[in-house]
């Protein structure tokens, strides 16, 4: 029988050096989008995908990120003696159960693999989900949980996959694969960002990953043998790909959703204005002023 994916990891603990000097003070991940964090995005996918324990692998200048989720009881009081019932049910829908978020350090910045590496005690034997928070995906379905679908009726280890155009494609992860059906490809190999001409598709990998545990005894051969891969850090896409040569099935999903690369400014600007315009209360106010300074552009021209 399939085992049913019910945790997921956040690695939050990165440097954030793009974000600079923001990321001084503030996680990159309480980065505000709208009007919530970057993180609260990667929760409510992983809540709609049915997790229901949530890691997070973080590291020294984190604590607003651990503090985002507790309850705020004077902010509770104050809201509901001026009876500010809408903002107080946005609030709710932040709260998250007591005990479904864990947290683990991540004591040195040594690579995403050691990032997922460090929640092992956590995951223990069981399949689990892996959440970038930089890449926000807009999608009817969420990401998430159209990849555990796919697990569920195919197991076994899933990367998110996107189109990408030939002129950004050696920027990504790119995978060498072949379609089983619909959105899911066979994945026989994956190289890390290949000039276009080498590059084996335009599937390239982003930050969604579904995982068995054979992962992290790879990541763990990796750390004791102190081997490591692309920058001096433990990848977590090295350990997939020795998953790919001991005959593991890995698959990518070719998802269907708009994924913004929040861990780049222009993307988290492209977003900015994507969610913005995608809200009721925001969207025509918003459009005019776009439209305003796309005049002003012209004309300037
Ligand atoms: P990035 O490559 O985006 O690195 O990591 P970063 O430090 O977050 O950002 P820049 O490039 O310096 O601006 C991808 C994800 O992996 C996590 C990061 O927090 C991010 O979510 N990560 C990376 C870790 O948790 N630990 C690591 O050692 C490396």
């Amino acid at each position: 029988m399939t085992r049913k994916v019910t945790k997921a990891v956040f690695p939050v603990a990165g440097l954030g050096t793009r974000f600079l000097p923001a990321t001084k003070s503030i996680p990159k991940e309480i980065l505000t989008l709208v009007d919530r964090p970057l993180i609260q995005y990667a929760i409510d996918e992983a809540r709609a995908a049915g997790i229901t324990e949530f890691i997070f692998v973080t590291s020294r200048g984190k604590s607003a990120l651990e503090d985002y989720f507790d309850d705020a009881p004077e902010l509770d009081a104050s809201l509901r003696a001026k009876n500010k019932t809408a903002i107080l049910e946005e609030l709710e829908k932040t709260n998250m159960p007591s005990g479904a978020i864990a947290y683990v350090r991540q004591r040195r910045a040594l690579g995403l693999g050691h990032a997922v590496w460090c929640a092992r005690r956590m995951i223990g034997d069981e399949p689990f989900a892996v959440i970038l928070t930089d890449d926000v995906i807009a999608a009817d379905k969420p990401c998430l949980a159209q990849m555990i679908e796919a697990y569920n009726e195919n197991p076994g280890n899933y990367v998110a996959a996107m189109e990408v155009p030939t002129s950004k494609i050696s920027s990504y992860g790119v995978l060498d694969c072949e379609q089983v059906n619909g959105n899911t490809y066979k994945v026989n190999g994956m190289v890390e960002k290949p000039p276009a001409e080498e590059a084996p598709s335009n599937l390239a990998v982003i930050g969604r990953y579904i995982l068995t545990p054979e992962i992290l005894h790879n990541i763990d051969a990796a750390i004791q043998s102190n081997t490591t891969g692309a920058g001096g850090e433990f990848q977590l896409t090295d350990a997939i790909a020795q998953d790919i040569e001991a005959g593991n099935p890995v698959y990518g999903f070719r998802f269907n959703g708009q994924r913004y690369d929040c861990g780049s400014k222009a993307g988290f600007l492209q977003a900015t204005v994507a969610f913005g315009l995608a809200r009721d209360d925001l969207k025509d106010e918003f459009a005019e002023y776009l439209g305003d300074v796309m005049t002003m552009r012209a004309a300037a021209e």
